[in-house]
């Protein structure tokens, strides 16, 4: 199984690290456009081989694709991140032509991989990549609807006072503040709807809290968040390098599914060795049907900034 990360970056480099740990890929290339940066980053992670106990040789290069040749999944986090104050949206100028030329260079040498899209506006980046690449649309995979339940679990403990082990819950919609849509009437904990230990005053804050969540560490660290967002794509990349067949919201083109076309926006996917298996339909009351269709007009309208 052979991964390539483009973008060795602090989301790249956590994503290379934590495939390499999980130790069921053989290869993971690390490209960056910085002359030495991807090798560097490479020799560094291989260093923590023997310590990490893991085989997964981790290889860099300054800009060559063809060292990412026949790659099963390819993982696109370039781009410029977030600075504190600013929306994912307004990544879109820069990050738009930075994408699409990745995208089209990663397909040319493994025409058949499954392309995970990290970039942000990154609903809107998958979107591009459906638009200016001719792969099949269960292999473009958006990430953002992982890291955001991973972010809604952490917030459901705190105000359960809970182990996160203990708390299942799911976001869906565009990865954006405004966009969220975490699923506050489905989350458990243990099984038992978390409705029955919170208020719904402390479930809002929850909400509230989670939608936030990157623009709340981008303002603490200065720059985006990377360790949950690269644990968050090697939980993709595993679950289809293993074929588990998991449940994980990703950013998929949908075609009717939720009442929405030709958008790219989080829903439940079933990911297993052909990418996205099935895209699980649940049912959603009044608000969340309200909830996912602004937030469809949100990513619609972003969409409609790119000049594809
Ligand atoms: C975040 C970036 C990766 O939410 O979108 O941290």
């Amino acid at each position: 199984m052979k991964i390539t990360v483009v973008g060795a970056g602090a989301v790249g480099a956590s994503c290379a690290e934590y495939i390499a740990i999980k130790n069921f890929a053989s290869e993971v290339v690390l490209l960056d456009i910085k002359e030495g940066y991807a090798e560097g980053k490479a020799m560094d992670l291989m260093q923590t081989a023997s310590l990490n106990g893991f085989d997964t040789r981790i290889v860099g290069t300054t800009g060559d694709y063809s060292k990412t040749a026949n790659s099963d999944i390819c993982v696109i986090t370039s781009g410029i991140p977030r600075k504190p104050g600013m929306t994912r949206e307004e990544l879109i100028g820069i990050n738009a032509g930075i994408v699409k030329e990745v995208s089209s260079n990663l397909v040319k040498n493994s025409p058949d991989t499954i392309i995970i899209v990290v970039s942000n506006p990154m609903d809107t980046m998958t979107y591009l990549v459906h638009k200016t690449t001719d792969l099949p649309k269960h292999r473009i995979i958006g990430m953002g609807g992982a890291l955001d339940s991973a972010r809604f679990k952490y917030r459901l403990a705190e105000a359960l006072e809970a182990p996160i082990s203990d708390v299942d819950g799911m976001v869906i919609g565009g990865h954006s503040d405004k966009g969220m849509v975490p699923l506050t009437r489905l989350a458990t904990r243990n099984s038992v709807p978390v409705t029955e230990f919170i208020s719904e005053e402390r479930l809002s804050q929850v909400k509230e809290d989670t939608k936030v969540g990157g623009a709340t560490l981008t303002k603490l660290l200065g720059t985006s968040a990377w360790y949950a967002p690269g644990a968050a794509v090697s939980g993709l990349v595993q679950a289809i390098a293993c074929d588990q067949k998991k449940i994980f919201p990703c950013s998929t083109m949908l075609e009717g599914e939720y009442g929405l076309n030709d958008i790219c926006i989080g829903v439940p996917v079933v990911l297993g060795r052909n990418g996205i298996e099935k895209i699980v339909a649940i049912e959603l009351n009044d608000a969340e049907k309200e909830h996912m269709k602004e937030s469809a007009e949100g990513v619609s309208k972003t969409n409609g900034l790119l000049s594809i």
